[in-house]
């Protein structure tokens, strides 16, 4: 996999945004150079140039948009050679592209629940995982984040009021401002102990995490439906829904948010097809970007820290007040590191952080030249 030096949004590859390039030229303000310790791109995909060639090439054959749904006239031939080639990789039976993973959860909870459901979610799951189980209509309890034991008693509860009531448990393999995992091992099987179906988003994990990047899912046949994106590692855009034929051909006739959308721009799955190309070509960036995840929690820990949770690479520093994190933000931002301050409602009150995401391509030096523009941490932190 060919390395890029990482951009920021005012600093783009030579050559990489012809019209962008233009338009500084010709006078628009160029931002300072910023090292990206903020985007999701953490194979640095997104400017490779077999994706940009994939896209190129797609928008000049099957046309930059779709213009239509897939099931009026918007199916091209790269949508299917993306779904069967993801399948293929993930070892399931049937995948389904979305324009975006918001809309695939949407459709992932509404397949798996409905007003008769109770759905059982780990408490911070993504707003998008809210949003379809507000719109399912089901009843709805969360779980202490990551929690089996909680779980545990909830289902067990359920099924001593209701032993027919279909349950779900939505969880992720990720968590984007926490940087922690659950146990997905033990999540199907307490799923599978109490006659729930399994939905995990692993929209941070696909192409990092999980033998050759196939996420923290891979190979367990509990799962009822894994949500993906192709906005993250795989350097696109778009999303995909993948599980058994049965869910697969109830999700086309019942989905609304696969059957009344435009669908997934072609550049766009030729890209994310040419990133999976790329993923499958070296399956070990992955635990390479997990080995530097390591070092950087060990080296903010040595400077005094407190050691990010997790061990994938979504470091949060959580600092805690609203303020210091936002002025931490900015310092690191005047020494040229882009970060997040992630703060309430993102996160709990007196949790704000600087979530840091690590790149396979970041440059030699990049943790100490974070550690030094840091400074030491508040006197107060909190872990
Ligand atoms: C956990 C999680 N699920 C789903 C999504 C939505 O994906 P997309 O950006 O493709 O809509 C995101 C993106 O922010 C996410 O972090």
């Amino acid at each position: 996999m060919r390395s890029f030096q990482p951009c920021s949004p005012g600093t783009l590859a030579p050559g990489l945004n012809a019209g962008l390039e233009a338009g500084l030229e010709a006078g628009l303000p160029r931002g300072p150079e910023l090292l990206d310790l903020a985007s999701n791109d953490y194979l640095g995909l997104s400017g490779h140039p077999a994706l940009v060639a994939a896209a190129q090439s797609a928008a000049a054959s099957q046309g930059v948009g779709a213009g239509a749904s897939r099931l009026v006239s918007g199916s091209r031939p790269v949508h299917g050679a993306l779904e069967e080639a993801l399948a293929h990789w993930l070892g399931r039976q049937r995948v389904l592209l979305f324009p975006s993973g918001f809309q695939a959860n949407l459709a992932a909870v509404s397949a798996l629940a409905d007003r008769h459901s109770l759905v059982l979610a780990d408490r911070l799951i993504h707003h998008s995982l809210l949003v379809g189980v507000r719109a399912s209509g089901a009843q709805f309890k969360r779980f202490r984040h990551n929690d089996l034991g909680h779980l545990e008693l909830l289902l067990a509860a359920a099924r001593q009021a209701n032993r027919q009531q279909r349950l779900l448990v939505i969880s992720e393999s990720l968590f984007s401002m926490e940087g922690t995992s659950p146990d997905v091992a033990g999540l199907e099987t307490l799923c599978q102990r109490h006659g729930a179906a399994l939905l995990l988003d692993e929209a941070h994990a696909v192409g990092v995490l999980g033998p050759g990047g196939r996420g923290l899912g891979h190979g367990l046949e509990g799962l009822a439906l894994i949500s993906g994106t192709f906005g993250k590692a795989f350097g696109s855009g778009g999303a995909f829904l993948a599980g058994d034929a049965l869910v697969g051909d109830w999700l086309l006739q019942s989905a609304g948010a696969f059957r009344y959308t435009t669908a997934l721009a072609p550049p766009l799955a030729a890209a994310a097809l040419a990133g999976l190309e790329q993923i499958q070509a070296e399956p070990n960036t992955g635990l390479a970007l997990l080995d530097r995840a390591r070092r950087w929690r060990d080296g903010l820990e040595a400077a005094g820290w407190p050691r990010p949770a997790g061990t994938g690479p979504i470091l949060p520093l959580v600092i805690g007040d609203d303020g210091t994190t936002l002025e931490r933000q900015q310092q690191l931002e005047a020494a040229g590191l882009l970060t997040a301050a992630i703060r309430p409602p993102t996160v709990p009150q007196g949790t704000a952080r600087l979530r840091l995401v690590l790149r396979h391509d970041l440059p030699a030096g990049s943790l100490k030249r974070l550690i030094h523009a840091l400074g030491p941490p508040p006197q107060q932190p909190c872990s």
